[in-house]
């Protein structure tokens, strides 16, 4: 059978594949076989997902001659606080795993960041493989190794940085992502234009409905640019020790402070927080004189124009909801972003001229807010 296309994310000694393409969980034991330390897998999905495809994922593992168990969370962002990790760690434990197990994540953000905090901690440390099933999975969360859990103190603040052995992207499974989802990791492909790639955003603009309509070449074109890109970033600085990184999150410091308002659930999702929050990011640079307000203005263009809501008053679905600049300005500075009470913004000099800073004038960003929250 023909080799599916890949992108190498290049770490030495840890290096892995991202393998991109439909029908790839049919294919995921003679692929992954290679890499395996024993026969063995243990595969964690959520409860949405798993009665979708863990039955496929586990005939494809057992057809190599791959035993497989599986240990199944509720689908949700629940599932990333502590009680829901310790009950996992010991459904694993349950299965009595050595060593050589290797775990694999079948689902999106939540289960693959929860399972790669999983794996890099059970007995100290075992392998494991991203299956990741939304777009935002396949295009951001299952690359890079960033894995971990929320506390009462926010989101993923307890984890490590942790690589998978092989990502296996099977484009086929967003036929079964709802919409609203679709959308919400579509915020994160067109990020990587904006990052630094002028023209993958034009792309975007011309392509993007057809990468959500489910136009199968742009959709796996939106994928394999979005890992090309990650891959690049993540292989030149793993850890976040320089800027290039921190690029990456583009929208998120505005982003973060509106899922915290609105309680990091169902009425944010945090792909349409990075498109909002992108757009916002756009329009300060654009107030700070530091980007053409045309470039600012195509930013939220297009992002309104696909379906995300790129205006506070048509967040969370509830017209009513009141917010306050200094509120946000609060949830901003708890972001594990900020350095020594400094806020951290990625701000841009135009459309894939991103840059970090922790210098921006809170009088504009202040009078940027409240300008978001009048219009
Ligand atoms: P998710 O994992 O909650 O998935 C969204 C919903 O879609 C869930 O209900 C899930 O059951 C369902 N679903 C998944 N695949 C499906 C499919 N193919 N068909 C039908 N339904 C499907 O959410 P997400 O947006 O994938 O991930 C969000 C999480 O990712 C957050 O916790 C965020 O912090 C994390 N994240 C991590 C990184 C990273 O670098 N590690 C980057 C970005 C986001
Ligand atoms: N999603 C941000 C990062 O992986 O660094």
């Amino acid at each position: 059978m023909s080799s599916p296309r890949t992108i190498r994310v290049d770490l030495a000694g840890r290096a892995y594949d991202i393998a991109i393409g439909p029908g790839l969980i049919d294919r995921a034991g003679e692929l992954s076989r290679p890499l395996l330390a024993a026969p063995r897998v243990t595969i964690v999905s959520d409860d949405t997902v798993a009665p979708l495809y863990g039955a496929r994922l586990a005939a494809a593992f057992e057809k190599a001659g791959v035993g497989t168990q599986t240990v199944t969370v509720p689908a949700g962002e629940s599932s990333k606080d502590f009680a829901s990790f310790g009950r996992l760690m010991n459904g694993l434990l349950d299965l009595r795993p050595d060593r050589k197990t290797t775990l694999v994540a079948l689902g999106g953000g939540v289960v693959g960041d929860l399972t790669g905090f999983a794996a890099a901690v059970l007995l100290r440390g075992v392998d494991f493989i991203q299956v990741p099933t939304t777009l935002l999975a396949q295009v951001d969360s299952s690359v890079g190794g960033k894995t971990g859990i929320n506390t009462r103190h926010g989101k993923n603040l307890v984890g490590a940085f942790y690589q998978p052995r092989l990502v296996l992207a099977d484009t086929a499974v967003l036929d079964t992502l709802p919409r609203r989802e679709l959308l919400a990791g579509y915020a994160e492909v067109a990020k990587y234009g904006l990052i630094d790639d002028p023209d993958f955003f034009a792309w975007c603009e011309k392509n993007g409905e057809a990468v959500l309509a489910g136009d199968a070449a742009a959709r796996t074109y939106a994928i394999e640019q979005s890992c090309l890109s990650k891959a690049r970033i993540v292989a030149a600085d793993e850890r976040e020790t320089t800027d290039l990184r921190a690029l990456l999150n583009l929208g998120h410091t505005f982003g973060h402070a509106l899922e915290a308002e609105t309680g990091f659930g169902g009425a944010l999702l945090h792909g349409e927080a990075v498109g909002a929050g992108m757009a916002m990011a756009f329009d300060l640079s654009a107030r700070l004189g530091l980007c053409p307000a045309a470039d600012a203005e195509r930013v939220r263009r297009h992002l309104g124009a696909v379906g995300l809501p790129v205006r506070l008053r048509t967040i969370g679905g509830d017209n009513s909801r009141t917010w306050n600049a200094a509120r946000l300005i609060e949830h901003m500075r708890g972001d594990k972003k900020a350095e020594g009470g400094k806020l951290t913004f990625v701000l841009a000099r135009g459309i894939g001229k991103s840059f970090v800073t922790r210098d921006v004038d809170e009088a504009g960003l202040r009078g940027l807010l409240d300008d978001a929250i009048a219009a």
